[in-house]
């Protein structure tokens, strides 16, 4: 997988991009374009919008969409209507509409409406909203999965919502290697560092990522802040905010809870835990991972990705150790079937380890030391989307064995799955 960082700025070759698409005629004289934009559209009304869009993968397969919105005071409409852009058939598909209280804050509408069985590797069109607040968005579907099936994921992990995740976000959407959908590795809004966890925090944020949300499927990690336990306000249900906004297919690969479900994209298996959620022996997301790993088929998804939060091999000061329950049940799952990449987000920061297991220890042997493994994935922490607690400065010195590179900085990650080889 060839990992590529990006802070540069693409405009010149943007521009170019724009005269090429829209046939520009070259002559002795000046350049007229014969774009012409259409006469006239009204701005949204106040009072009546859509936003907060977002769309991840409705199902294992990647046939299906999950589209999901927020009116503000009327639930308005559930439906989407979507068709392909090769044909003027419009088809349409129903959702629900959920709302949720969280100590002095009241949701909007929040509705997740599932499309199926849609066509692969084929770009649609979607409307949703009534009257004049109606928006268009649109979608790509990837080709059906198979082990040579070109694609490519971005990687954002923490991004919160300050002036540094607006200049990662927006890095990400002019990357010329056109990330398709994002693989997100947890901490969404940082709503609850604000007094009463001001859930509004969680709207602004479904607001800013909504100019990239809304056209790809970002495929949803829980973080630490997304658990939103609050006694002293009375919120004593975890996860809350984010499982009435963030709906995923996670029936669809027979799990029991939205903190831990797969898909499959493309040439990639892609398994999604909840580091935040008990893990132990016997208990549901451990009996489900145990089941789910023998599932996957190598020779249709050869590339086998683990998506949790909190990062197993740390380097940094931030967030030391706080891996280790995780890596101690499944760290020997994941050499035994060959996990590729397990990617993190958690520590401010960059880290890519090398090929390393540490799964001989038995409390008697002593063996506590990781050892080069080629059967082990390589661990990528990328929780450096720009979020308001800052860069994990602080590495543990001397950088241990296992870390191959380590750095401190904001931005997000572009991962190509080329191959059946990392
Ligand atoms: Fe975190």
């Amino acid at each position: 997988m060839e990992l590529l960082r990006v802070f540069n700025s693409f405009a010149i070759c943007f521009l170019c991009l724009i005269l090429t698409s829209f046939g520009f005629c070259f002559c002795n004289g000046g350049i007229t374009g014969n774009f012409v934009r259409k006469e006239y559209s009204p701005d949204m009304p106040l009072d009546s919008d859509v936003f907060r869009v977002h769309i991840t993968q409705g199902d294992i397969d990647g046939r299906g969409v999950i589209i999901s919105w927020i009116t503000p005071d009327e639930p308005g409409s559930n439906t989407v209507i979507y068709w392909s852009e090769n044909s003027s058939h419009k088809n349409q598909a129903e959702g629900i509409f959920v709302r949720y209280n969280f100590f002095n804050y009241t949701s909007g509408c929040i509705h997740h409406c599932t499309i199926h069985k849609l066509e692969y590797d084929t770009k649609y069109i979607y409307e949703i909203g009534i009257g004049n607040s109606t928006r268009q968005f649109w979608f790509e579907t990837p080709p059906k999965s198979g082990p040579d099936v070109p694609y490519t994921f971005g990687l954002i992990g923490d991004l919160g919502q300050t002036h540094d995740s607006n200049v990662t976000l927006t890095h990400y959407g002019s990357n010329p290697k056109k990330g398709k959908t994002v693989l997100y590795l947890g901490d969404l809004s940082y709503s609850n560092d604000y007094p009463f966890h001001d859930n509004s925090r969680w709207d602004t944020w479904g607001r800013f990522v909504e100019r990239n949300a809304a056209y790809q499927p970002w495929i949803w990690t829980a973080g630490n802040h997304e658990i939103d336990f609050a006694p002293e306000l009375e919120e004593t249900t975890p996860f809350k905010p984010y499982k009435h906004r963030y709906h995923v297919p996670y029936k669809s690969s027979y799990s029991t809870s939205p903190l831990w479900y797969s898909i499959k994209r493309a040439s990639a298996y892609i398994i999604v835990l909840s580091s935040y959620s008990a893990n132990g022996k016997s208990t549901p997301q451990y009996k489900w991972l145990r089941d789910e790993l023998p599932k996957v088929d190598r020779s249709e998804t050869p590339w086998l990705i683990v998506l949790m939060h909190c990062p197993i091999y740390n380097s940094n000061s931030h967030h030391f150790m706080e891996g280790e329950t995780m890596r101690v049940v499944y760290e020997s799952w994941f050499v035994k079937y060959k996990v590729d990449v397990v990617f993190s987000g958690h520590v401010h920061a960059y880290e890519r380890s090398n090929r390393v297991s540490n799964i001989a220890y038995n409390i008697l042997n002593g063996q506590c030391t990781p050892v080069n493994d080629q059967s082990a994935p390589v661990y990528i922490t990328i929780g450096d989307g720009g979020n308001h607690d800052g860069p994990a400065l602080g590495m543990v010195e001397p950088q241990p064995s296992f870390s191959a590179y380590r750095e401190t900085s904001f931005g997000h990650g572009i991962g190509i799955p080329m191959g059946n080889l990392l």
